[in-house]
């Protein structure tokens, strides 16, 4: 907090030296911040790393780039600061194309023979990236999510198009019921993370269960997936790892399946088993709060369909950066989200679409950023998971705010500016007995500028003067009186 407090009040000091005549406004507004209004808890901003895009990283031979690409991804001063990451749990017997190999590549006989773990110490190059995020950067939320179970399992018998998990009401397999060994093989896969110094926080047993992929896949339905919740949470807490991992669901292609699939683990009465529900956002995502008992993460998104692109703003296209800061604050402000994760982090260029938020071809050895790995930073550098959204009031035409108190008490206020000319704009906490700001230090995204500082200072009343440029995301990053 000390150095917090330096560090605000050294920006404070330049920034009050400098002119608030340098912009010329055309709107103004006032931003209150009630402090006392409180909404959802914030779990984060993450990626994914599945499909060995990981090795991308860890095998980069560069060092310097290699280093690079880490800090853009986690650092909170020089890149994004993501603080999630989503793992692949693999499901593959070998690491053919780009498939996940599985722990448990060969069927051990049936579900009640002694299984056979194998252990790579890769993971498909996921284990290095997360150990880096990890002991170097401070990401405390690992989410390690099987797109399958191994196909010995399943009821088509292979880990890909689809299939289901032996032993689930519905599924019946000549080889057994397989629901414990599934249960215990995730276990397994955690344990192996432990030993590696990676605490895993949490576990998703299906990713998209509406969707029979040519790839990993595995089908489940609603009640299909509470009767297996009951198993994992049984065997999480057997193995005394009930206060370490929470179970996720159901990683569905869009908000309606996953909703219904919601609907049928409440009415088996398991949803307070779970700790989190995930959901995708491919073919629709939701429209409004949904009255859940657990946080949600929108936990894959991007776009697929255009082609790749490094721009800020050009006419509000799908891959676009201030689309996506957009997108944050619809899920953030308008639908409760806590939790907020980008498809892959880094892919190579083919297929050349949005897929990814740096590109990196393995060919030369160089990438490129997108500008929405800037769109992330304004929120997931200042929004610390831990922070609780608080209630704004007010703002200048054209601006949409939001605003969290983060657990070490400093207040982020993001400003998502859609206006074709900057706003000035005083902003005030209030509320949870603060009256007012002693340090601010405000960033701004946009056009020509990717995070830099942009000037703001405390009045003496407290209150806090600066600028939102024109379609710009500008985060005031403030210390309370
Ligand atoms: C990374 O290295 C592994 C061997 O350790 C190799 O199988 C894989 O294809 C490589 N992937 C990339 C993206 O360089
Ligand atoms: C993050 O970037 C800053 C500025 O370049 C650097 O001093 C710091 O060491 C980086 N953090 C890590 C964990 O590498
Ligand atoms: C991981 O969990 C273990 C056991 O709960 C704990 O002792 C350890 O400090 C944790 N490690 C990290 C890096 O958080
Ligand atoms: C928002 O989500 C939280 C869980 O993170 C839940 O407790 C709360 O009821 C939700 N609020 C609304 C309005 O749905
Ligand atoms: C680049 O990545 C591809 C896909 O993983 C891999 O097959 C290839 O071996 C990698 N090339 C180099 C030079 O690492
Ligand atoms: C915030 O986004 C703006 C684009 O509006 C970018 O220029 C700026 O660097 C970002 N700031 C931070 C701290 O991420």
């Amino acid at each position: 907090m000390r150095v917090l407090e330096t560090l605000l009040a050294a920006a404070a000091a330049a920034a009050a030296g400098a002119s608030a005549a340098t912009v010329s406004p055309r709107q103004a507004g006032t931003i209150t911040v009630n402090l006392g209004q409180t909404f959802q808890r914030i779990d984060g901003f993450g990626f994914s790393l599945a499909f060995q895009r990981a090795n991308l990283i860890t095998n980069m031979s560069d060092k310097t780039k290699q280093k690079e690409l880490l800090d853009l991804l986690f650092n909170r001063t020089t890149g994004a600061g993501f603080s999630i990451i989503r793992n692949g749990i693999g499901s593959t017997p070998n690491s053919n194309s780009d498939f996940m190999n599985t722990i448990a590549p060969n069927n051990p006989g049936g579900p009640n023979a002694p299984p056979q773990y194998v252990w790579d110490g890769k993971d498909s190059g996921q284990l290095w990236v997360t150990q880096q995020a990890v002991n170097l950067y401070g990401v405390k939320t690992v989410y390690a999510n099987a797109w399958s179970a191994p196909g010995y399992m399943k009821t088509n018998g292979r880990d890909t198009n689809g299939g289901t998990l032996c032993g689930l009401p519905g599924a019946y397999c000549q080889s057994g019921d397989w629901r414990q060994a599934y249960a215990n093989y995730l276990v397994q896969y955690i344990r192996y993370y432990a030993q590696s110094g990676v605490n895993i926080t949490h576990l998703g047993f299906l990713n998209e269960p509406d969707y029979v992929a040519s790839y990993a896949s595995m089908q489940s339905n609603g009640q299909q997936a509470a009767d297996f919740i009951r198993i994992l949470h049984a065997t999480l807490e057997r193995e005394g790892l009930g206060g370490q991992v929470g179970i996720t669901c159901c990683d569905s292609m869009g908000w309606g399946n996953n909703a219904n699939m919601l609907n049928a683990i409440r009415s088996a009465g398991a949803e307070g088993l779970m700790s989190t529900v995930t959901s995708h956002t491919y073919t629709g995502g939701p429209n409004g709060a949904a009255n859940y008992r657990n946080p949600v993460w929108l936990s894959e998104q991007c776009d697929l369909n255009g082609q790749w692109t490094t721009a800020w703003y050009q006419n509000g296209g799908a891959g676009e950066g201030l689309t996506w800061a957009n997108h944050i604050y619809n899920a953030i402000v308008n639908n409760n989200v806590s939790g907020y994760l980008w498809w892959e982090g880094v892919q190579w260029p083919n297929p050349n679409t949005n897929e990814k938020l740096i590109r990196v071809d393995n060919t030369t050895n160089t990438y490129q950023v997108s500008r929405r790995v800037w769109a992330f930073a304004n929120w997931s550098r200042y929004v610390r998971p831990g922070a609780v959204r608080v209630g704004t009031s007010g703002a200048p035409g054209g601006v949409r705010a939001a605003a969290f108190r983060n657990a070490d008490g400093t207040v982020a206020v993001v400003a998502i500016s859609s206006s074709g000319s900057a706003a000035s704009v005083t902003i005030r906490l209030s509320g949870a007995g603060v009256s007012g700001a002693s340090a601010v230090r405000a960033y701004v995204s946009d056009n020509t500028r990717n995070c830099e500082n942009t000037p703001a200072s405390v009045g003496a009343d407290g209150s806090i003067t600066g600028s939102v440029a024109a379609r710009s995301i500008t985060t005031f990053y403030i210390l309370p009186a």
